[in-house]
């Protein structure tokens, strides 16, 4: 057996041999690309636990050692010393850029922050309570209706306009949602102000007054989007991925992720983290809730809490909490008992014998939401916040998908457990 390649045994008993790839770092993958051809049969893997769905130079987890890198740069350094626009180009491009090329970038975002009139002429026709994910998932799959006609995706002006375009309107698209929610009339964006100071404006300003833009809040956002700009093949990504492997406009596989972002078990588990919070109201409850989650018969989930890859700790959970504390702090949050509540069921959570066995870590959503709140966001648009940080990534992750030259459309098999054959029968004889 060549040192590259597992050795698989047939029923008859011959064998064959399946190579193996190495990445960089991370985990061999064993390539069944012939397995059908050459023996009749499939693997099975619902959920793709195990599964390798592609080759991808641009973000690597290790899920034991709690390992998060962006193009290989460590989150923690990233978060610590770096932007979101310039984690934005760096996703995008591979390599983080020159002064001369994060100014010209950055000025490019800016300059394409307004939406079509047409455009916003859609926010009319939702109901004042509308989600503001539906919304967002709507108006930006209306991005191809018109972008349809720049949108060769074998030419690279093409592909860059797309990235620019969803990186910089989706936050004018997520504020007029909110603005559409509280009633209030829609503020466009400026030029003058950088990516989080322009979203706060556009979500808080009203005509009547000028509007302070409190640098702690932009810094707080800035450090959320570079923590949930990309996530590697989770679920929204590979919808992004799948979605545009059959060609579809990019737009609508950005609004194909949107929409697989939103459920609780993904990026809606953000706004069910603060319902939960809510729904446990008090530190004396938290023993009742941890029970529920643990019992089989209970549908209840510590929201928060799990994940399909990490199963030590959540390295951006971990710099969201302390970050999370000093927000709370800076803005002299004195109402803070949900925070003081997270942290304890944390406690209380990471003691217990249940979730140590099955390794559940507090995750990217467990403390996210108790910012957001602290900086006015209501719990509807946590997961539009967690959309517009990973917009990014999931641009990087279709231009790398239509970038390559080996691609080909998504079309996984199944393992097929229905009737046999069978005939049809007049309805008379039922
Ligand atoms: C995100 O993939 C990504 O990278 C996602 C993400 C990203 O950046 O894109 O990181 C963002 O989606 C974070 C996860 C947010 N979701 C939640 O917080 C919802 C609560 N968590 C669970 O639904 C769950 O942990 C998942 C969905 C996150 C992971 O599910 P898996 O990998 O399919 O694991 P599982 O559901 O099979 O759980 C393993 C066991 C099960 O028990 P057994 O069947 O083995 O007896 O752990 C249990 C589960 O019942 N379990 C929980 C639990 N999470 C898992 N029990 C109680 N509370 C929980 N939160």
């Amino acid at each position: 057996m060549s040192q590259d390649a597992y050795r698989l045994k047939r029923p008859d008993g011959t064998e064959t041999e399946l190579p193996v790839r190495k990445g960089t770092i991370g985990p061999d993958v064993i390539d069944i690309a012939t397995l059908y051809r050459d023996h009749g049969v499939f693997t099975y893997d619902p959920g793709f636990v195990a599964t390798g769905s592609c080759e991808s130079d641009i973000t690597f987890i290790d899920g034991e050692k709690g390992v998060l890198m962006y193009r290989g740069y460590p989150v923690e350094q990233l978060a610590a010393h770096s932007s979101f626009i310039e984690v934005s180009y760096l996703l995008l491009y591979g390599n983080l850029p020159t002064a001369t090329e994060l100014a010209e970038f950055d000025n490019m975002i800016r300059r394409h922050t307004m939406l079509n009139e047409g455009m916003l002429a859609f926010f009319k026709g939702f109901r004042y309570d509308a989600h503001p994910m539906a919304m967002l998932s709507a108006v930006v799959g209306s991005m191809s209706a018109y972008y349809h006609k720049e949108m060769d995706a074998s030419n690279e002006e093409h592909r860059n306009i797309f990235a620019h375009r969803i990186l910089a309107k989706l936050p004018t698209i997520a504020a007029a949602a909110y603005k559409l929610n509280t009633g209030q009339p829609f503020i466009y964006p400026r030029n003058d102000l950088n990516y989080c100071e322009n979203l706060l404006h556009m979500l808080f300003a009203v005509p009547a007054e000028p509007y302070k833009i409190d640098p702690v809040a932009a810094e707080a956002l800035d450090l959320l989007f570079i923590l949930h700009a990309d996530h590697e093949q989770n679920c929204s990504t590979s919808t992004v991925r799948m979605a545009g492997s059959s060609g579809a406009n990019p737009y609508s596989a950005i609004a194909a992720g949107i929409s697989a972002l939103w459920g609780p078990a993904h990026g809606g588990a953000n706004e069910a983290v603060l319902e939960m919070l809510e729904e446990i109201g008090d530190v004396s409850q938290i023993g009742k809730y941890v029970e529920k989650a643990k019992n089989k018969n209970d549908p209840f989930r510590l929201m928060g809490f799990g994940h399909r890859v990490y199963k030590n700790f959540d390295p951006r959970a971990t710099i969201i909490r302390d970050m999370c504390h000093k927000v709370l702090q800076r803005l002299d949050r004195k109402d803070t008992p949900l925070f003081d509540l997270a942290q304890e069921l944390e406690q209380v959570a990471l003691k217990d014998d249940y979730f140590i066995e099955k390794n559940l870590y507090p995750n990217v959503d467990f403390y996210s939401g108790i910012i957001y709140k602290a900086l006015g966001i209501p719990t509807s648009m946590f997961t539009v916040m967690f959309a517009l940080g990973r917009s990014v990534g999931w641009a990087a992750h279709w231009r790398e998908m239509i970038s390559d030259p080996k691609g080909k459309i998504a079309r996984p098999r199944q393992l097929y457990t229905g009737p046999a054959a069978r005939d049809y029968t007049p309805i008379n004889k039922r």
